[in-house]
């Protein structure tokens, strides 16, 4: 992460650096600066030399989707460090033996999910503001709010950090939303889809212990490890409306390229978690009375629970009148990225942060709602 937060503060430099150039306002020194930039990217990569700007618009949906993945990185790596793998790729923790051993209980390979999943989050915020640059627009930096608390547990490192996933009341609902071959939340905006562990959603539950203190008892340490488990696909799931709702609205062939590239590896990951949250054990947490239910018996089960269902249900789609169909949902594009705002602070995601954070959010969110496909 050190070296991550070296490549953040670079680019905040270069960034300021930029700025200053284009205030001298003179083509020339901004293009000089452009075609310094060109040196990160090789000499064979002259399709990306920013000697081409993209919109406003859509220099707004790509910052919105850096800070997004930005945020994603910060939590993936707080697993990480706990429960992932510790290597050159994602550094920074020691591992927790205990939290590492209940999440495998979901899946014998659950630390190498962690561990991937957050390899590629580091790619998405960097590549999407290294793009940014190249085009002479500025990237997406949250540098400043990386003020909450680590966990106290053994194995994490104790830095600041941008979210917090020790307080977290999780919406399973997207459990029944992709099972349902009735509903679809763009056709049906005010249809409430059950949820798949109602306790999650009336509380504040941690994702990762909170000190050593959380490692026991037995189901204390394992309702947190489930907790995890439906955390994740909650957040994926996010992401796999986030970006074909924005892709909507990106003018330039190669923006639109970008989004469609990177939304479908967000379905990738949440399909995964999807597969890993059926088999969080059911149980009832000793200490705050959180119930797992077991979603393949009554009052659960049937198609809408059902653990192995990991495809989603064919649904309607752009009309009743058209044959159902399987597809992402919802992807309804007016209000996505403050939509995405709210969801990620309903979620608890954010306790802790500074009203500056949350006004910075609001304010990115707002110019990637206002871009529009200009052609
Ligand atoms: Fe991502
Ligand atoms: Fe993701």
């Amino acid at each position: 992460m050190k070296e991550l937060h070296e490549k953040a503060k670079h680019g905040a430099a270069r960034r300021r650096f930029l700025r200053t150039g284009l205030a001298a306002g003179t083509a020339s020194v901004t293009a000089g600066l452009l075609t310094g930039g060109l040196q990160l990217f090789g000499e064979d990569e002259g399709r990306h030399r920013g000697d081409e700007s993209i919109t406003r618009g859509d220099a707004a949906l790509l910052r919105f989707a850096a800070a997004a993945e930005i945020l994603e990185t910060d939590f993936w790596q707080q697993y990480n460090e706990l429960g992932g793998i510790q290597d050159d790729e994602v550094p920074g923790g020691t591992g927790n033996s205990v939290y590492t051993t209940h999440l495998q209980v979901l899946d014998g390979d659950f630390d190498q999910y962690i561990h991937d999943n957050t390899d590629d989050e580091i790619t998405h915020f960097q590549f999407l503001n290294a793009y940014l640059e190249s085009k002479g627009a500025a990237p997406a930096n949250l540098e400043e709010f990386r003020t909450l608390p680590s966990s106290k547990a053994s194995g994490a490192q104790q830095i600041g950090r941008l979210t917090n996933l020790m307080r977290l009341t999780l919406d399973t609902s997207w459990w029944t939303r992709y099972r349902s071959s009735a509903n679809n939340p763009d056709l049906d905006p005010t249809f409430v889809f059950p949820q798949a562990v109602p306790g999650l959603f009336a509380g504040q539950f941690p994702a990762i212990p909170r000190s050593d203190a959380d490692l026991s008892p037995e189901d204390h340490i394992q309702a947190i490890a489930n907790t995890a488990g439906f955390h994740m696909p909650t957040i994926e799931q996010g992401g796999n409306s986030l970006y074909p709702a924005m892709a909507q609205r990106a003018t330039s062939v190669e923006v639109l390229r970008i989004l469609i590239s990177i939304g479908p590896t967000e379905t990738m990951h949440f399909q995964t978690w999807a597969d890993k949250a059926g088999n969080a054990p059911a149980l009832t947490d000793p200490t705050n009375g959180l119930v797992f239910p077991d979603l393949n018996s009554a009052p659960f089960g049937g198609e809408d629970f059902q653990t192995n269902l990991i495809m989603p249900e064919p649904c309607p789609f752009l009309s009743r009148k058209l044959p159902r169909v399987s597809i992402i949902r919802p992807t309804q594009t007016e209000g996505i990225a403050r939509g995405v705002v709210s969801f990620l602070t309903s979620m608890g995601l954010f306790i802790g942060q500074s009203k500056r954070f949350f006004a910075h959010m609001r304010e990115l969110a707002a110019d990637a709602d206002a871009a529009r496909r200009e052609i």
